[in-house]
């Protein structure tokens, strides 16, 4: 290790090691850290005077996962990697998924003399891991929910027809009707429960239009300011006026934001605010084949409610998964295929205690099918 780590490095190779964004951090044959390049300061959040010469054990204390790869490369002579489970702790900052690479070392003279542990930040490509398998778990319980809807909706039609021939027969027997009644809405209500739950499965939006969303954005909030949910409710619009129209269906998207401005006006109680904000992106694109790169819009709509705990928020976008004493629990379920029919990605953060901000990407031109 010696030969390597402690003879002058060369410039170049300085030069690397400090632009690269990846994290280096290179240990000894006795385990100790000996080099830790600016990527990695900055990922690890330990700086060079925290680090340096410090034994492993002592840097990645309980990370079992890390030291594991570092033994391994160490001992066995060979590469080793962590793409998937790996959570890097901080000192002064929330947990990391990264994925990590260790490598034996080698002098000139073929000495393995320690190992190189390059890291990367995980946390985009985990969360985009996850979308991927809430769309497609979604999809499939789409279907299957069509599948059975199909199946009650004709039954119920039965219920609700006997149920307004015995409302014919008890004219008059106001006491009784009172149960006939209860009878028919609740049927209603089953019935709008199966519409919503078909369109979960719905392939495709179907009317693909020029849609103008700060109208949709307006004309929503002009609505929610009547609702009770919403009476001690400030909402602050931040819409660019310089958005062009996007191509979508106006009547998905209008559900799509009733949906979560009433999430957020749900949440809320006194000194609530929603605030709605739409930009262009500028930093990503949406790529098709034979299409030139299409940019986002990106809304966001952040409210100071009740927030959601962890453990809910692994939940919120299974369909029927509500708090509520009066929710369906379908609304981010449909708000999330509404999305993804469009192109496009949903995005929600919470701190309990403190609000939620649901972030919405959206191309701007699609084909129109
Ligand atoms: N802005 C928010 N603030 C706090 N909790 C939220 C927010 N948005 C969603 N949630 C949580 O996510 C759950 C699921 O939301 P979703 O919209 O799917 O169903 P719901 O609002 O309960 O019922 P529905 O929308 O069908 O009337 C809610 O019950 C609530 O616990
Ligand atoms: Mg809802």
């Amino acid at each position: 290790m010696t030969e390597v780590l402690h003879s002058p490095p060369t410039l170049l190779a300085l030069n690397i090691l400090a632009s690269t964004t990846e994290a280096v951090i290179a240990i000894n044959s006795t385990n100790h850290i000996v080099l830790l390049n600016p990527a990695a300061q900055t990922l690890t959040g330990l700086s060079l005077r925290q680090a340096i010469d410090q034994p492993i054990t002592t840097i990645f204390k309980g990370q079992k996962g890390l030291l594991y790869l570092i033994h391994t490369a160490m001992s066995e002579g060979r590469s080793i990697s962590d793409r998937e489970t790996i959570q890097l702790s901080r000192p002064h900052a929330p947990e990391l998924p990264i994925s990590a690479t260790a490598s034996p070392l080698f002098t000139d003279n073929g000495h393995q003399e320690g190992v190189i542990l390059i890291l990367h930040d995980a946390s985009n490509l985990r969360q985009l891991e996850q979308d991927v398998q809430r769309v497609d778990r979604l999809a499939m319980l789409g279907t299957l929910a069509a599948g059975l809807a199909h199946e009650i909706k004709n039954p119920l039609g039965g219920v609700k027809g006997a149920a307004q021939l015995l409302a014919m027969e008890l004219t008059g027997r106001q006491d009784l009707l009172e149960y006939t009644a209860v009878m028919i809405k609740e049927t209603d209500r089953i019935n709008e429960i199966i519409d919503e739950l078909m369109d979960l499965s719905t392939p495709r939006p179907q009317a693909l239009n020029d849609v103008n969303l700060s109208k949709v954005i307006t004309d929503i909030v002009l609505l929610q300011k009547q609702s009770p949910d919403a009476t001690d409710t400030r909402f602050i619009l931040q819409l660019d006026p310089t958005i062009p129209p996007i191509i979508g269906d106006q009547t998905l998207l209008t559900r799509l934001f009733l949906n979560i401005i009433k999430n957020a006006a749900e949440a809320t109680t006194t000194d609530g605010k929603i605030t709605i904000s739409t930009r262009i992106d500028t930093e990503h694109h949406l790529t098709r084949p034979g299409q030139g790169p299409t940019p986002f819009v990106v809304i966001k709509i952040t409210d100071n409610g009740c927030g959601i705990s962890k453990s809910v928020l692994k939940n919120i976008f299974t369909p029927f998964y509500t708090t509520k004493n009066f929710g369906s629990g379908l609304g981010l379920a449909i708000s999330q295929k509404i999305v993804s029919d469009h192109d496009g990605l949903l995005h929600l953060e919470s701190i309990q205690g403190q609000g939620t901000c649901c972030t919405i990407h959206l191309p701007f031109k699609r084909d129109k099918k």
